[in-house]
């Protein structure tokens, strides 16, 4: 068996890995560039993508649209004709305008997941862009794609397919994620790779499937193409790499964490994510960390009842205040035992 270019549309991916995008500022243009430049597709997180930009503090919303033009130029200076895109969450407090701004900066792909991307196609209508929706089961897919067909008479151009074992916010209750033995994902990725037939048959193409979630070496990626998939998502892996665009502090937090040290916390919006045991996620257990200044990240958080400020969280994470920062992660990130290079690890996985 050999790995098959990705197809979407009239992109053609040489590697079928995408890596998925990782906010805040962990997926910038150098690692979106490195993996483009490998012949993935090289996502950047726009989750307060300007958050070290020197307006930030008093313009968060207008600094990150200018910073998203920066780092998808850089990141196509730096892929040389590979392919960049971006990662939107649904959840994003004026969620339309980084969508335009992704649009207008030259965004190949956008994918857009923590929600329903219901209205994603009026978005980036007239741009030659690519959409995908991140779900996490087969209903969640059934729901977009109905409501596509139904209100813009269009599809998926691909879609992400993730699972509960994937770091950031999970689409998994913290119930089933308490007993993920017993989350049977294959089934969902199969009924899904079934189900979008139809879609591709109504408007003559294909809409390939990506799965994601704790994908570490070759045999995953196998398992995953024989289940259907076309592709594969990888987040976690390309953290304690050179090019991610964390800081040294950050990356070593990820080769020092053990199993034992991974958590499922509830971010202020109520979805649970993954991450790495520390000192904020036990003052958080303990009580609330007071919000003294919000800097309009999502839109379902209140800061008068949110539990901490997630923004603050991951800002610490991202520059190295790892006892004060979110460390999101995969579930395997224990597995980690070295800093390497995208080259290497595409070296590793691609067969
Ligand atoms: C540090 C980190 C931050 C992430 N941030 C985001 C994000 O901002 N938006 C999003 O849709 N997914 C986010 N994710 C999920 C990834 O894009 C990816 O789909 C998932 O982690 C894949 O699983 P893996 O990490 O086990 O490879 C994040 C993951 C990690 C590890």
């Amino acid at each position: 068996m050999r790995m098959k270019p990705l197809i979407i549309g009239d992109l053609t991916v040489r590697v079928p890995i995408i890596q998925g995008g990782m906010g805040v500022g962990i997926s910038r243009s150098n690692l979106a560039g490195a993996v483009a430049r490998e012949g993935g597709i090289g996502i950047i997180s726009t989750a307060q993508i300007g958050y070290d930009e020197p307006d930030f503090d008093n313009n968060q919303i207008e600094t990150n649209l200018l910073a998203i033009k920066k780092h998808i130029d850089k990141a196509k200076e730096i892929a040389e004709g590979g392919i960049v895109g971006v990662n939107i969450m649904v959840a994003t407090k004026q969620y339309e305008r980084y969508v335009r701004a992704a649009c207008e900066a030259g965004a190949d792909v956008i994918i857009s997941g923590a929600g329903l991307p219901i209205s994603l196609p009026d978005m980036v209508k007239g741009c030659k862009v690519k959409i995908a929706p991140i779900v996490s089961s087969m209903r969640a897919t059934s729901v977009i794609l109905k409501m596509w067909d139904r209100k813009y008479h269009r599809t998926a151009d691909f879609i992400v397919v993730e699972g509960p074992h994937a770091g950031g916010h999970l689409g998994f209750s913290k119930e089933e994620l308490e007993n993920i033995d017993e989350i049977d994902f294959d089934r969902e990725i199969k009924e899904i790779v079934k189900y979008k037939r139809a879609f591709e048959e109504k408007y003559q193409t294909n809409i390939p499937v990506v799965a994601a979630g704790g994908i570490f070496d070759q045999n995953d990626i196998k398992h995953a193409l024989e289940l259907g998939a076309n592709g594969v998502q990888i987040a976690t892996r390309f953290v304690v790499t050179e090019e991610c665009d964390a800081s040294p502090e950050y990356k070593q937090a990820y080769l020092d964490a053990k199993e034992e040290d991974i958590r499922i916390v509830i971010s202020p919006v109520g979805m649970p994510g993954r991450a790495i045991a520390n000192g904020l996620l036990k003052k958080v257990g303990e009580g609330k960390l007071p919000i003294e200044k919000c800097f309009h990240c999502l839109s379902h958080c209140n800061p008068k009842e949110a539990p901490y400020c997630i923004t603050k969280a991951l800002i610490n994470a991202v520059r190295g205040n790892i006892e004060e920062g979110l460390l999101f992660c995969g579930d395997n990130v224990y597995r980690l035992k070295e800093m390497t290079t995208v080259k290497a690890i595409f070296e590793e996985l691609v067969f």
